[in-house]
């Protein structure tokens, strides 16, 4: 791999036709999505998604996303399809939602890991689709970051990234949804492997259906790691009340502190002298949109970690508070959650935060109801 920090400027634009050319020649395209920006390569070329892997640094038994131009491709890919997903897919594709279904011939092993079922989806940015358009096959691609860092949201993200190990990038600008797509299995009872742009709620009422997170699947989800989508900084979670406190002390100890600050404790930036506050955007949609470039803005005003509340669960906030857990990862203990108690992290010490309501890792990811 190289080591070459940024890409060639002549190799960055908006030249669907040669970023085509490059899927058919075997080469690696970035290109954007309106969740995040994908690595893609041809699916039915195993060396190309071979080197997909190798880029990302990702162990070759974690499965891709094929990228499809309209679902009326989906046929081609799968075993079948259920009445399930023949919903979803009307429903909200082009849109943030992969499935996973019962493999097709079709699909090498290489993009699927080993496993017998394939993760599809249909992404809607008008880039995105005008590739698919012009290359016709299936794009295999997962996020275009290095192996359990931040995902890249805008095109530069993905040059500083993985540098000159990409053959073409398309810039499609910002992506507008912000955090990756949900993923949805069919292949039994409907359960959601990682939240993500469309909202649990919403694939509910396209169902008719519970459709409850799974905590751990049989199939190996790279987000599930735990630790994931993190930037260099530690991440800390305590409960709302308490960010603008702990930062305080943590500052206090010397350390370069980033405050991802509550909507309802906006009042109190302050507080938070010589440290580097954002404030959260009331807005679910706001907050998902830009929660990766806040995490990359810490890293850039190199501050050592990060402290930050989740959001309540409902809506997209069920992603962000997902993205935030598997940023704070293993490194720290945390997992507080408001109005739940949890063991979190301060400094060396550990100590309790708590109160009644919590929602429980199992609860949120439905484990009690799902197969
Ligand atoms: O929004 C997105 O989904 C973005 C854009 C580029 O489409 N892609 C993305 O890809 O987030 P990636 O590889 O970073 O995450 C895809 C997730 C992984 O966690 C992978 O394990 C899971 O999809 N996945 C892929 N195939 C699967 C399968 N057959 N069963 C279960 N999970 C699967
Ligand atoms: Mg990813």
């Amino acid at each position: 791999m190289s080591d070459q920090p940024g890409i060639a400027p002549e190799r960055v634009g908006l030249d669907v036709e040669r970023a085509a050319g490059t899927l058919r020649a075997g080469g690696l395209v970035a290109f954007p999505t309106e969740t995040v920006y994908g690595l893609g390569a041809d699916a039915e070329n195993v060396d190309a998604v071979e080197r997909v892997f190798a880029v990302k640094g990702r162990p070759s038994t974690h499965p891709l996303i094929v990228h499809l131009s309209g679902a009326r491709q989906l046929p081609d890919w799968v075993a079948e399809v259920p009445d399930a997903a023949r919903r979803v897919a009307d429903r909200f594709w082009p849109g943030p939602v992969t499935l996973v279904l019962r493999r097709g011939r079709r699909v090498p092993r290489a993009v699927t890991g080993g496993l017998e079922t394939v993760a599809l989806r249909v992404p809607d940015h008008p880039v995105a689709r005008a590739l698919l358009t012009a290359f016709g096959g299936g794009v295999a691609a997962p996020s275009a970051n290095r192996f359990g860092s931040v995902s890249p949201t805008a095109a530069a993200h993905v040059g500083d990234g993985l540098g000159a190990d990409v053959d073409y990038v398309l810039d499609g600008g910002p992506c507008a949804v912000g955090v990756e797509s949900t993923i949805v299995d069919l292949t039994g009872a409907p359960a959601i492997l990682r939240p993500g742009g469309v909202t649990r709620e919403d694939l509910e009422r396209a169902l008719g259906c519970s459709v409850p997170v799974r905590a751990r699947s049989a199939v190996r989800v790279p987000g599930q790691h735990p630790s994931h989508y993190a930037p260099r900084a530690r991440v800390v979670l305590v409960e709302p009340g308490q960010v603008i406190g702990h930062a305080e002390y943590l500052a206090a100890q010397g350390r370069r502190v980033g405050v991802l600050l509550p909507p309802e404790f906006a009042d109190g930036a302050g507080a938070c002298a010589g440290q580097r506050v954002i404030a959260v955007p009331d807005s679910g949609a706001q907050y998902a949109r830009r929660l990766f470039e806040f995490l990359r803005d810490f890293d850039r005003h190199e501050c050592e970690v990060v402290v930050a509340s989740v959001p309540t669960p409902d809506g997209l906030g069920l992603a962000i508070a997902d993205r935030l857990r598997r940023a704070a990862g293993s490194r720290s203990q945390t997992a507080a959650t408001p109005g739940c108690s949890a063991v979190a992290e301060r400094g060396d010490e550990v100590f309790e935060v708590g109160g009644a309501g919590c929602f429980d890792q199992d609860e949120i990811v439905g484990t009690k109801d799902s197969t």
